[in-house]
This record gives structure tokens, sequence and C-alpha cells, in this order.
């Protein structure tokens, strides 16, 4: 074997402006070709080769000249040889941005612009992953008609539209639930005949018969039409309901109906991760809304409503003439966040909800409620 000539390759480097230390040589390996180790005979070549990965023009030069006359040290496998420069680079969004990045044939990369970094900064917030279990998310509030259904739509979808994972939204209202009414109906099925074919419920397909799903990817599970048959549905039923849509969903969402003490609320507050509590803008509406969160306090869910979300729907009557600000410092003092949700005239027609007719202030709140309700998440036991 040839003696080993490494100290006099780092003599060599120390001569190189910006050229590695010594450790970094005494870094680079021996040569292997076929199995067999050489040694990387020093010359004026070898020097030339090791200096040339800190030049970009020689490394540039030397993707196209082909194979090296003599054999390469792995430090020359380098990401700037080996990865398509083009590919790293991705083009910054905002207009003023992108306008300069493609002025200087994409030499000058300004980034992206600062509403882009916060749209994707609330889109990591929408997306925090759950590990474990399926996670439980009732909408209430004890007074009807403020906006329960409207909010479980609007944070179904800006929720499903985001993750990767499956979100359902279930109408447990037992006094004539309309959800299924706020996206296109695929089925007549509802949360009665999931109990009533359960067993026979084996795969995501088996359960798809059931549901209806938005261009989203929200998937919405009826409530029965009957007002006899849904009010008869009850804790047990739910329970059958919610574990078979466990199997397939990480996140569950329960349109509820006003009767907080109806047999069906038992299982859904007992299963509850959090809440989303929605209140008017009226002081009847906030007064019923901050009575719900009493009522869940003293009766055994203090922690989860310290942990809700409460979702002010400024659309109600009466919003215009109550100060909204103080509605808001009430419910601050409660829960962790407070959500307004805008008046929008395609919800007020009472039909299906289509995410891009909604107006762009109505869709970042549904996404503001979305992040607060994900990254709030508590690790399940
Ligand atoms: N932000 C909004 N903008 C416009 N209209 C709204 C808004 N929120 C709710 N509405 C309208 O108010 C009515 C009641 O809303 P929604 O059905 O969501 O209330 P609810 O609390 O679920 O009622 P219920 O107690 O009967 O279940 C609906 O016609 C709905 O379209
Ligand atoms: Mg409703």
């Amino acid at each position: 074997m040839v003696e080993r000539k490494r100290p006099s390759i780092a003599g060599k480097l120390k001569e190189t402006e910006g050229a590695p230390s010594v450790d970094d040589a005494a870094a680079i390996p021996d040569a292997v070709i076929d199995g067999v180790s050489i040694d990387v005979p020093v010359s004026a070549e070898t020097s030339l080769l090791v200096s040339a990965t800190t030049d970009p023009e020689a490394m540039y030069s030397r993707r196209h000249t082909g194979v090296s006359s003599t054999p390469e040290p792995s430090s020359m496998l380098t990401d700037d040889r080996l990865l398509d420069v083009k590919e790293k680079q991705e083009a910054p969004i905002g207009w003023y941005q992108r306008a300069i990045y493609e002025l200087t044939f994409h030499t000058v990369n300004l980034g992206d612009s600062r509403r882009a970094r916060a749209r994707k900064v609330l889109i990591s917030r929408i997306t925090t992953p759950f590990n474990g279990d399926t996670r439980y998310v009732p909408i209430l509030t004890r007074k009807g008609g403020v906006g329960k259904t409207t909010t479980t739509t609007l944070l179904g979808m800006a929720l499903a539209q985001h993750r990767e994972d499956r979100v359902i939204a279930i109408d447990a209202n037992p006094d004539r639930g309309t959800l299924a009414e706020r996206i296109p109906r695929e089925t007549k099925n509802t949360i009665r005949t999931v109990v009533q074919k359960a067993p026979s419920i084996g795969s995501f397909t088996d359960f798809t018969e059931f549901i209806s799903r938005d261009v989203t990817r929200l998937h919405v599970l009826a409530s029965d039409p009957d007002p006899t048959l849904a009010d008869a549905f009850d804790e047990y039923d739910y329970n059958v309901v919610a574990d078979v849509a466990s199997r397939y969903y990480s996140l569950i969402l329960t349109d509820c109906g006003t009767g907080i003490v109806h047999s069906v609320m038992k299982p859904i507050l007992s299963r509850a991760n959090s809440l989303v509590i929605v209140s008017g803008g009226s002081i009847d509406e906030a007064r019923l809304a901050s009575e719900t969160l009493s009522w869940l306090e003293s009766n055994g869910y203090a922690d989860v409503v310290r942990n809700s979300v409460v979702a002010l729907n400024t659309a109600t009557q009466g919003t215009m003439l109550v100060k909204l600000d103080e509605i808001e410092n009430h419910f601050r003092s409660r829960v962790r966040e407070v959500v307004r949700i805008p008046y929008d005239s395609h919800i007020a027609a009472g039909s299906v909800i289509t995410w891009s007719k909604l107006n762009k202030i109505t869709r970042d709140a549904a996404e503001m409620l979305a992040a607060f309700v994900a990254e709030g998440m508590p690790p399940t036991e």
C-alpha cells in the first residue's frame, strides 16, 4: 500500500481560499472502486478536484464534463451538484415577490409576501395533527336558531378541506335537524339507519352509503326528518353511531339541539374533547350561551369549557343594538377563544352552503375557528 498522504492534502487545501479545514480534509474518505479501497494520489489534479467543491462555477462545469479522470471522494456528492437548482427553489407567493422573481430570471427570491406567510401559518394550525384516538367536538347552545348548524357546516368545511384526515359532521339534533340540507344530499340514509345496520358496516366503503359529501371533503350524517324518530334518538343510539364513525374518522363534529338534558347529550358531552358554543349577538342569545357554559361547568365539564371556543354569530337579530365587544369580553373570560362569524347573504338563503360562494371574511372566520379548534385539541389518554 502506498503511504497515505492526507496531511499534505490538508496542506494544499489550506492554501486554497475558503477551503475546508484540516478536520474537514480528514473526513474525506478513501475512494472505493469495486469494493477495493485505494488511496487518493495527491496531485495538482486532486487539489483542484477538492477545491472545486467550493467553487460553484467549477461545480457547474463538472456536471457537464462527465467522469473525472481520478476517483472522486464521496464529499463531491453535494446537494448543489446533484439537485436541480430549478426544482429546489419554490416561486414566492405574492404578486410583487413573484414579479421580481420572474424579472430577475429566478435569481432574486424575496420569499413569500407577509399575507402568504400568515396564510401558511393559519393552514398549519388547522392541520395540527391529532395523534391517537378520534376527537369529538360538539357544537351547541341552549338557544335555537342562533347558528349552530351554520357554524358546524363552516367549521367542518374549513377543517375538511385543509386536513388530510377525515372529518364528519353528525346531526344529532332531536328536533328536526337541518345539517344535511347544508350540503348536496347524496343519500336518504340517516343516523337511524346507521344504528339499524351497524352490525353490517365492516368497511369505510360500507359507511359511505350513509353519508353525503361536500366538495371540501366534509362528510355529513343526517338526522331523522321524522320528529318522533329524531326525538327518540338516545344515548345508546349515539354511542352506536359514534363507535362506528370513530373507526373511519379522526374528527367527529356533532351538531346538537337546544335541549341540553336530552338523553343524547350525555354521550355527546362525555366524549367531547373540545366544544364550540354558539352565541348570537343579542342579549338573550348571549345570556343563554353563557348559561350553557355555567350548566356545563357545574355538571362536570369545567375542563372542556375552559378549552372551548365561542362562535359569536353576528348575523342574528339585535346584533346591531348591543356592544358586541362586551359580549366578547365576557366570553373571553370564560373560554379559550372567541371568533365572530359575520353575516353572509349566501348563508342567509338557508340552503346548501358552497364554500367558494361565501364572502372572504366568512371563510376567514371559519378558518380561524378551525385553527382554534384544531390547535387546542387536548391529547387523548
Ligand atoms: N352568519 C350568517 N349569515 C346569514 N345567515 C345566517 C348566519 N348564521 C345563521 N344564519 C341563518 O339563520 C338561520 C338559523 O341558522 P341555523 O340553522 O344555523 O341555526 P341553529 O342554531 O342551528 O338553529 P336550530 O336551533 O333550529 O337548530 C338559518 O336560516 C341560517 O341560514
Ligand atoms: Mg340547527
